[in-house]
Parts: structure tokens; C-alpha cells; sequence
């Protein structure tokens, strides 16, 4: 089961996924006011808070948990923490690494991000890395 607590405004379409990958593990979703979660995919398994105004649109996943190589049947979990004001565009992939997603971030679509997005940047690509700076739009919120 999926412990889910959130706040109001929220959208969410019929094809949004929340995961329950691993039922003995975290598996809880919290999230803040007036989020989009629209066709994506949320994995639970390690935890996911997620912040306000938080877009998660078409096709991205966000995954918390993995197999290592050395011993497959094994699970490993992270949490994630997704910041105030995030879009993460279509069809993105967040791996279980990235511990943080900083405010007013925005991942390009189809995006592989392997590592912690600092706050108020566009990353995007495969592996996904810093193209641009957004610190002024950053300061409006
Ligand atoms: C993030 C996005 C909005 C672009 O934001 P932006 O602030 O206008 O960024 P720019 O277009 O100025 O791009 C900055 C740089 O990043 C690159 N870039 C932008 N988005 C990219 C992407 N998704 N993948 C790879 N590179 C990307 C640009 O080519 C540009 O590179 P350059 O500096 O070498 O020219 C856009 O790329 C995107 O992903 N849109 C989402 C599309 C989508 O999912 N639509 C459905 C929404 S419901």
C-alpha cells in the first residue's frame, strides 16, 4: 500500500502511474498544493515528497529504488525530494540517485538525469546536464 498525502489543487489524469515497486519498503508519496501529476510515472519504494506547483507531465518517470549488479535480487532504495516550482517535461527519466531536484528546476524533455539538479537550471539531455540558468525567474517565487 502507498501512503499518500497532499494538498489541494492537484491534477491528476488517468494515466498517471503511482508505483508500488517494493510493498515492504518506504512507499510513500507526499506532495504540496496545486501539483500536475499528468501520465507519469511515480515510484514510491524509497519515499518521494514532492513540493508546490510541481508539474510531472507525459511519459517521465521517476523512479527511488534499483538492483545493484553485484546481487541482482537485491533492492536498493533512495529518497527523493522534488522542489517547489519543478517541471519535469515529457518523457524524462529521473534515476533513484538523484536525491534532490531544486526549486524552479526544469528538466528538458526526454531527459536522462543521473545526478542531484541544482535549484532554478534547465537540464536536459542523455546524461542530462546543466543548459541554461534561471536564476532571475527563480527570484519571482
Ligand atoms: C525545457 C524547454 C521548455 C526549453 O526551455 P527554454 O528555457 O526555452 O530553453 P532553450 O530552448 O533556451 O534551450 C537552452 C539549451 O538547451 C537545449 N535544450 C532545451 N531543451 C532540450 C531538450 N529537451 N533536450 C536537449 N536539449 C535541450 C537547447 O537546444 C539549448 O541549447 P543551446 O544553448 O546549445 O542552443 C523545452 O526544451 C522542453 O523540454 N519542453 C517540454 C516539451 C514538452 O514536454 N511538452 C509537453 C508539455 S505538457
Amino acid at each position: 500500500m502507498v501512503s499518500i498525502d497532499g494538498g489541494y489543487s492537484v491534477s491528476v489524469n488517468e494515466k498517471t502511474d503511482v508505483r508500488v515497486a517494493h510493498p515492504d519498503k518506504a512507499n510513500s508519496l507526499t506532495y504540496g498544493v496545486q501539483c500536475a501529476f499528468e501520465g507519469c510515472m511515480l515510484d514510491t519504494s524509497g519515499g518521494l515528497v514532492v513540493g508546490n506547483r510541481v508539474w510531472i507531465l507525459d511519459g517521465a518517470k521517476v523512479l527511488t529504488h534499483s538492483h545493484p549488479y553485484e546481487n541482482r535480487h537485491d533492492t536498493l532504495y533512495w529518497g527523493m525530494e522534488i522542489g517547489d516550482d519543478v517541471i519535469i517535461n515529457d518523457n524524462s527519466i529521473i534515476l533513484p540517485q538523484v536525491r534532490r531536484i531544486g526549486k524552479g528546476a526544469i528538466i528538458g524533455a526526454g531527459a536522462v538525469v543521473t545526478k542531484e539538479v541544482p535549484a532554478g537550471v534547465l537540464v536536459a539531455g542523455n546524461p542530462a546536464k546543466i543548459r541554461k540558468y534561471y536564476k532571475n525567474e527563480l527570484d519571482k517565487h
